[in-house]
Protein backbone atom coordinates (compact mmCIF):
# COMPACT_ATOMS: atom_id res chain seq x y z
CA UNK A 1 0.00 0.00 0.00
CA UNK A 2 3.31 1.88 0.72
CA UNK A 3 6.83 1.65 0.15
CA UNK A 4 8.85 4.02 1.53
CA UNK A 5 12.29 2.18 1.28
CA UNK A 6 13.71 4.94 -1.00
CA UNK A 7 12.26 7.82 1.10
CA UNK A 8 16.05 8.89 2.64
CA UNK A 9 17.43 12.12 3.37
CA UNK A 10 20.81 12.85 4.60
CA UNK A 11 21.21 13.95 8.03
CA UNK A 12 23.41 16.79 9.54
CA UNK A 13 23.40 20.05 11.24
CA UNK A 14 25.71 20.47 13.22
CA UNK A 15 28.68 18.60 14.73
CA UNK A 16 28.23 17.61 18.53
CA UNK A 17 30.75 16.58 21.01
CA UNK A 18 30.95 15.57 24.27
CA UNK A 19 32.48 19.32 25.11
CA UNK A 20 29.22 20.68 24.05
CA UNK A 21 27.37 19.03 26.77
CA UNK A 22 26.08 20.96 29.58
CA UNK A 23 26.87 19.09 32.89
CA UNK A 24 23.51 19.23 33.82
CA UNK A 25 20.72 18.29 31.48
CA UNK A 26 17.99 20.64 31.96
CA UNK A 27 20.96 23.68 31.10
CA UNK A 28 21.48 21.30 27.94
CA UNK A 29 17.74 21.18 27.18
CA UNK A 30 17.52 25.22 27.92
CA UNK A 31 20.27 25.48 25.43
CA UNK A 32 18.84 23.44 22.88
CA UNK A 33 15.15 25.02 23.01
CA UNK A 34 16.82 28.57 22.96
CA UNK A 35 18.36 27.23 19.62
CA UNK A 36 15.47 25.82 18.70
CA UNK A 37 13.21 28.85 18.38
CA UNK A 38 16.22 30.69 17.33
CA UNK A 39 16.18 28.27 13.97
CA UNK A 40 12.40 29.04 13.78
CA UNK A 41 11.24 25.09 14.74
CA UNK A 42 7.20 24.95 14.50
CA UNK A 43 5.99 24.60 18.58
CA UNK A 44 9.13 23.71 19.60
CA UNK A 45 7.52 22.98 22.79
CA UNK A 46 5.01 20.26 21.57
CA UNK A 47 6.31 16.96 23.12
CA UNK A 48 4.85 13.53 22.51
CA UNK A 49 3.63 12.08 25.56
CA UNK A 50 3.93 8.27 26.48
CA UNK A 51 1.79 6.88 29.26
CA UNK A 52 1.06 3.35 30.43
CA UNK A 53 -1.86 1.45 32.47
CA UNK A 54 -0.64 -0.44 35.91
CA UNK A 55 -0.97 -3.38 32.91
CA UNK A 56 1.89 -1.63 30.70
CA UNK A 57 -0.44 -1.23 27.71
CA UNK A 58 1.34 2.42 26.48
CA UNK A 59 -0.34 5.08 24.66
CA UNK A 60 1.05 8.33 23.38
CA UNK A 61 -0.11 12.00 22.67
CA UNK A 62 1.50 15.76 22.20
CA UNK A 63 0.68 17.99 24.44
CA UNK A 64 2.34 21.48 24.90
CA UNK A 65 5.59 22.08 27.45
CA UNK A 66 4.61 25.08 29.90
CA UNK A 67 7.55 25.35 31.75
CA UNK A 68 10.79 23.84 33.21
CA UNK A 69 10.34 24.72 36.81
CA UNK A 70 11.69 23.42 40.47
CA UNK A 71 13.33 20.67 38.45
CA UNK A 72 10.07 19.75 36.13
CA UNK A 73 8.80 19.90 33.03
CA UNK A 74 4.88 21.03 33.38
CA UNK A 75 1.69 20.56 31.10
CA UNK A 76 -1.44 21.34 31.42
CA UNK A 77 -4.12 19.01 30.40
CA UNK A 78 -7.61 17.63 31.24
CA UNK A 79 -7.12 15.64 34.63
CA UNK A 80 -10.23 13.26 33.89
CA UNK A 81 -8.44 12.20 30.59
CA UNK A 82 -7.08 8.91 29.40
CA UNK A 83 -3.44 10.09 30.10
CA UNK A 84 -4.40 11.50 33.93
CA UNK A 85 -6.34 8.01 34.18
CA UNK A 86 -2.97 6.31 33.07
CA UNK A 87 -0.72 8.70 35.25
CA UNK A 88 -2.91 8.06 37.96
CA UNK A 89 -2.25 4.16 37.76
CA UNK A 90 1.28 4.21 36.96
CA UNK A 91 3.33 7.39 37.61
CA UNK A 92 6.46 6.20 34.86
CA UNK A 93 6.27 8.57 31.46
CA UNK A 94 8.12 9.80 28.60
CA UNK A 95 7.92 12.61 26.46
CA UNK A 96 10.10 13.03 23.54
CA UNK A 97 10.71 16.16 20.98
CA UNK A 98 11.14 15.96 17.91
CA UNK A 99 12.68 19.13 15.69
CA UNK A 100 13.30 17.84 12.35
CA UNK A 101 14.65 21.27 11.28
CA UNK A 102 17.65 20.51 13.34
CA UNK A 103 17.68 16.66 13.06
CA UNK A 104 17.52 16.74 16.69
CA UNK A 105 15.13 14.73 19.06
CA UNK A 106 15.18 15.10 22.96
CA UNK A 107 13.87 11.96 24.88
CA UNK A 108 12.94 12.87 28.74
CA UNK A 109 11.70 10.22 30.96
CA UNK A 110 10.64 10.18 34.86
CA UNK A 111 7.94 10.62 37.08
CA UNK A 112 4.77 12.25 36.77
CA UNK A 113 2.95 14.30 39.50
CA UNK A 114 -0.03 17.10 39.36
CA UNK A 115 0.77 20.76 40.13
CA UNK A 116 -0.37 22.57 42.56
CA UNK A 117 -4.11 24.51 42.32
CA UNK A 118 -2.61 27.53 42.47
CA UNK A 119 -0.31 26.54 39.64
CA UNK A 120 -2.87 25.74 37.86
CA UNK A 121 -5.09 28.83 38.20
CA UNK A 122 -2.31 30.86 37.87
CA UNK A 123 -1.45 29.20 34.13
CA UNK A 124 -5.66 28.96 33.63
CA UNK A 125 -5.73 32.65 34.35
CA UNK A 126 -2.56 33.61 32.26
CA UNK A 127 -4.55 31.90 28.68
CA UNK A 128 -6.10 34.06 26.18
CA UNK A 129 -10.26 34.05 27.10
CA UNK A 130 -11.02 31.62 23.66
CA UNK A 131 -8.84 28.81 25.10
CA UNK A 132 -9.94 29.36 28.63
CA UNK A 133 -13.80 29.35 26.99
CA UNK A 134 -12.79 26.19 24.68
CA UNK A 135 -11.30 24.06 27.52
CA UNK A 136 -14.43 24.51 30.18
CA UNK A 137 -16.70 23.82 27.09
CA UNK A 138 -14.77 20.50 26.75
CA UNK A 139 -14.73 17.54 28.46
CA UNK A 140 -11.66 16.20 26.68
CA UNK A 141 -12.10 12.07 25.68
CA UNK A 142 -15.70 12.33 26.28
CA UNK A 143 -17.71 10.48 22.84
CA UNK A 144 -20.20 13.65 21.43
CA UNK A 145 -22.74 13.70 18.97
CA UNK A 146 -21.49 16.71 16.65
CA UNK A 147 -19.11 19.64 16.94
CA UNK A 148 -22.36 21.97 17.30
CA UNK A 149 -22.65 20.64 20.89
CA UNK A 150 -19.22 22.04 21.48
CA UNK A 151 -19.66 25.11 19.79
CA UNK A 152 -23.46 25.66 21.54
CA UNK A 153 -21.75 25.27 25.01
CA UNK A 154 -18.90 27.59 23.94
CA UNK A 155 -21.66 30.18 23.62
CA UNK A 156 -23.73 29.31 26.43
CA UNK A 157 -20.11 30.08 28.78
CA UNK A 158 -19.36 32.65 26.67
CA UNK A 159 -22.42 34.77 27.66
CA UNK A 160 -22.52 33.30 31.39
CA UNK A 161 -19.01 34.70 31.91
CA UNK A 162 -19.76 38.07 29.80
CA UNK A 163 -17.72 40.61 31.92
CA UNK A 164 -16.52 38.28 34.32
CA UNK A 165 -13.09 36.27 34.64
CA UNK A 166 -13.82 32.40 33.64
CA UNK A 167 -12.40 29.72 36.67
CA UNK A 168 -10.58 27.05 35.72
CA UNK A 169 -12.62 24.20 35.71
CA UNK A 170 -12.30 21.56 38.06
CA UNK A 171 -11.38 18.17 35.44
CA UNK A 172 -8.31 21.32 34.41
CA UNK A 173 -4.81 20.32 35.70
CA UNK A 174 -1.42 20.37 35.71
CA UNK A 175 1.42 17.74 35.74
CA UNK A 176 5.29 18.02 36.40
CA UNK A 177 7.54 15.69 34.75
CA UNK A 178 10.61 14.79 37.23
CA UNK A 179 13.34 13.48 34.94
CA UNK A 180 15.54 10.50 35.42
CA UNK A 181 16.99 10.30 32.41
CA UNK A 182 17.52 12.71 29.15
CA UNK A 183 18.94 12.04 26.04
CA UNK A 184 19.63 14.48 23.42
CA UNK A 185 20.31 13.37 19.57
CA UNK A 186 21.88 14.61 17.15
CA UNK A 187 21.47 13.40 13.69
CA UNK A 188 24.60 13.45 11.70
CA UNK A 189 26.18 12.08 8.21
CA UNK A 190 26.05 8.43 7.30
CA UNK A 191 23.59 7.36 10.14
CA UNK A 192 26.39 7.89 12.69
CA UNK A 193 24.22 10.23 14.92
CA UNK A 194 25.27 11.21 17.90
CA UNK A 195 23.77 10.50 21.10
CA UNK A 196 24.46 11.51 24.78
CA UNK A 197 22.17 9.87 27.94
CA UNK A 198 22.34 11.79 30.82
CA UNK A 199 21.00 8.98 34.05
CA UNK A 200 20.27 10.27 37.57
CA UNK A 201 23.13 8.17 39.41
CA UNK A 202 22.66 8.69 43.32
CA UNK A 203 21.84 12.82 43.21
CA UNK A 204 24.67 13.00 40.25
CA UNK A 205 24.43 12.81 36.47
CA UNK A 206 25.97 10.54 35.16
CA UNK A 207 26.85 11.29 31.04
CA UNK A 208 27.39 8.53 28.45
CA UNK A 209 27.65 8.56 25.01
CA UNK A 210 25.19 6.09 22.87
CA UNK A 211 25.72 4.22 19.48
CA UNK A 212 23.56 5.35 17.46
C1 LIG B 1 0.43 20.36 18.81
C2 LIG B 1 -0.52 19.78 19.83
C3 LIG B 1 -0.53 20.29 21.12
C4 LIG B 1 -1.40 19.77 22.09
N1 LIG B 1 -1.31 20.24 23.36
C5 LIG B 1 -2.09 19.70 24.32
C6 LIG B 1 -1.94 20.10 25.68
O1 LIG B 1 -1.07 20.91 26.06
N2 LIG B 1 -2.77 19.53 26.60
C7 LIG B 1 -3.72 18.59 26.26
O2 LIG B 1 -4.45 18.14 27.12
N3 LIG B 1 -3.87 18.19 24.98
C8 LIG B 1 -3.07 18.71 24.01
N4 LIG B 1 -3.20 18.27 22.70
C9 LIG B 1 -4.21 17.23 22.41
C10 LIG B 1 -3.64 15.85 22.82
O3 LIG B 1 -2.68 15.42 21.86
C11 LIG B 1 -4.71 14.78 22.99
O4 LIG B 1 -5.51 14.66 21.83
C12 LIG B 1 -5.64 15.06 24.18
O5 LIG B 1 -4.93 15.59 25.27
C13 LIG B 1 -6.35 13.77 24.63
O6 LIG B 1 -5.36 12.82 25.01
P1 LIG B 1 -5.65 11.49 25.85
O7 LIG B 1 -7.00 10.99 25.42
O8 LIG B 1 -4.56 10.55 25.47
O9 LIG B 1 -5.63 11.85 27.29
C14 LIG B 1 -2.32 18.75 21.72
C15 LIG B 1 -2.31 18.24 20.43
C16 LIG B 1 -1.42 18.74 19.51
C17 LIG B 1 -1.40 18.14 18.12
Amino acid sequence: MLNLKQLRREYQYQPFSRDDLAPNPFDQFVKWFEEAKRVGVMEPNAMVLATATAEGKPSTRTVLLKGVENGGFIFFTNIESRKAKEIGQNPLVSVTFLWLEMTRQITIEGIAELVSKEETSGYFASRPRGSQLGSSASRQDQIIESREILEKRYQELEKKYEGKSIPPPEYWGGYRIIPSRFEFWQGQENRLHDRFQYVLDEGVWQIDRLSP
